[in-house]
């Protein structure tokens, strides 16, 4: 990691007396007020509601700039790594920090290839689900279920072990998502094949039955590969940061990538894909009518206020970098799959009138990575209660890459903020008097 440079000092006046705190400057020049001596100097906090303008950490994985629409892997621009590189290339750059070699690609396809059956015991775990079971339930169930099969990683865990839980994780996720999706439609498990790619394997575990072989269209495969390379980090977002935090507490990786997976379900996060669609088919039910949708997103007084989902971003005041590219895989893939689908018909109308309306400009609301995904899966034929999982299935190396940055970092610290207690001062407590004894002959109330 290149070390963070000293930039100056900021003054902070408090009453009479002027702290002088230290200023960093990273890589990219984003500079930062070090508040480490903050409460032991002046006995002050700071208190900053979604951490908006909170740096938790440092770190050489991913890099953003909100303004520019700039997002890099260890340097590497998005649209590059799309363009060019397979899911698993991306994911041995993001854990490793660089590109693999002929001999390290082909030593870690070896290795995704054996890990990527589960142990026969943990098959029995998915018919102790109930049907309806959403999948994001059972991928976190059974990521965290992983420590009690594989060794736990201690903090100086050797470089082979941690590569081995890596590819462990990582080949597993995917046949454990394919397997809840046969689970919830009462199929047969669909093994995983060993001639077979990442991105095709995992197809061919969904959509293959002993009754209906499946062919993987190569539009399809590219499809999945750049969408989960869209996915694979994006710096300090809810669920990484859940990951390093519940790491923090020195968790081994398969708890820590489980709490990721909770994070991440959530609507406003992850589970914004999946909010996209069903959006789209209340409008659709609703007769199209986007104004009105746009109207309700818009004012939150408004009876089921919702906002626009696939719109606006913590980081990102421009237009998502992975949006304008997934908007293109999907045109992509709808011509691979001879399809129609009226939702998109809907999109395009939404899209196009909230880049026309104030509030959404002022606010610089954009489409972001959740607006088009969606529609892809669904072009290539997942069902929208696996859209969450396919971003889970994209984010595992990045939750694995910050896990282990952090697990490494010698300024590393248990994550443990402070508040600012607004509840009651200090009560004492008068014990209730004694009952009065009834009187004889009268029965006590
Ligand atoms: C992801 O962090 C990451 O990197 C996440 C992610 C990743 O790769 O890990 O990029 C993935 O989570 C993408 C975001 C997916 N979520 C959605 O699409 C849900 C819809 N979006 C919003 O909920 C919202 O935009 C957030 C949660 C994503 C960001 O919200 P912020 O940064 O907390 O901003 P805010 O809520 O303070 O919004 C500022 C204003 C508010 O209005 P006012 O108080 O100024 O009147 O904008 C409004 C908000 O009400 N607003 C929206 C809106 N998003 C923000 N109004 C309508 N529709 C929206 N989508």
């Amino acid at each position: 990691m290149t070390q963070i440079r000293h930039a100056g000092t900021a003054e902070l006046r408090i009453g009479d007396k002027t702290l002088s705190l230290p200023i960093v400057e990273g890589s990219e020049g984003e500079r930062a007020i070090d508040i480490g001596d903050l409460r032991t100097e002046t006995g002050l906090v700071t208190l900053d509601y979604g951490y908006k303008n909170t740096a938790s950490c440092k770190s050489a994985i991913t890099f953003l700039d909100g303004e520019c629409g700039v997002l890099r892997y260890r340097g590497y621009p998005i649209e590059v790594l799309a363009e060019n590189f397979r899911f698993v290339d991306v994911a041995y750059l993001l854990v490793h920090g660089q590109l693999p070699s002929q001999e390290e690609r082909s030593r870690f396809s070896e290795l995704l290839n054996w890990h990527s059956m589960i142990h026969e015991d943990m098959r029995h775990f998915f018919y102790s689900f109930p049907e309806h079971a959403h999948p994001m339930a059972i991928l976190s169930a059974m990521v965290v279920s992983l420590s009690t099969f594989y060794p736990e990683l201690a903090q100086n865990s050797p470089e082979e072990e941690i590569d081995m839980a890596t590819t462990r994780l990582l080949s597993k996720i995917r046949t454990i998502a394919a397997f809840s999706y046969k689970k919830s439609i009462g199929e047969p498990f669909v093994y995983p094949r060993h001639d077979l790619k990442y991105c095709a394997n995992f197809l061919n575990m969904m959509f293959s039955s002993p009754v209906r072989p499946y062919e993987v269209k190569p539009e399809v495969e590219r499809a999945l590969n750049v969408l989960l390379v869209l996915h694979a980090d994006h710096e300090q977002n809810c669920s990484t940061s859940t990951v390093r935090l519940v790491g923090s507490a020195r968790v081994n990786l398969y708890a820590a990538v489980s709490a990721g997976i909770c994070a991440l379900w959530g609507p406003l996060h992850g589970g914004a894909n999946q909010a996209v669609i069903e959006m789209l088919e209340d409008i659709q039910r609703d007769g199209g009518d986007v104004k009105k949708y746009i109207e309700r997103a818009k004012d939150k007084t408004k009876a089921g206020h919702a906002p626009l989902y696939g719109f606006g971003h913590r980081v990102y005041k421009s237009y998502d970098p992975r949006a304008k590219i997934i908007k293109e895989v999907y045109a992509n893939v709808l011509k691979a799959m001879e399809e129609r689908d009226p939702l998109l018909d809907i999109a395009t109308e939404l899209e196009e009138r909230a880049m026309a309306d104030n509030y959404f400009l002022e606010r610089k609301l954009f489409p972001n990575v959740d607006f088009y995904s969606g529609l892809t899966y669904r072009a290539i034929g997942i069902p929208k209660s696996m859209f969450t999982v396919m971003f889970a299935l994209g984010r595992i190396p990045g939750w694995i890459a910050h896990w282990r940055e952090a697990m490494s970092d010698p300024e590393f610290k248990l994550q443990r903020p402070r508040q600012i207690y607004v509840g009651p001062l200090r009560r004492e407590y008068t014990p209730p008097k004694p009952a009065k004894p009834a009187r004889r002959g009268r029965k006590a109330k």
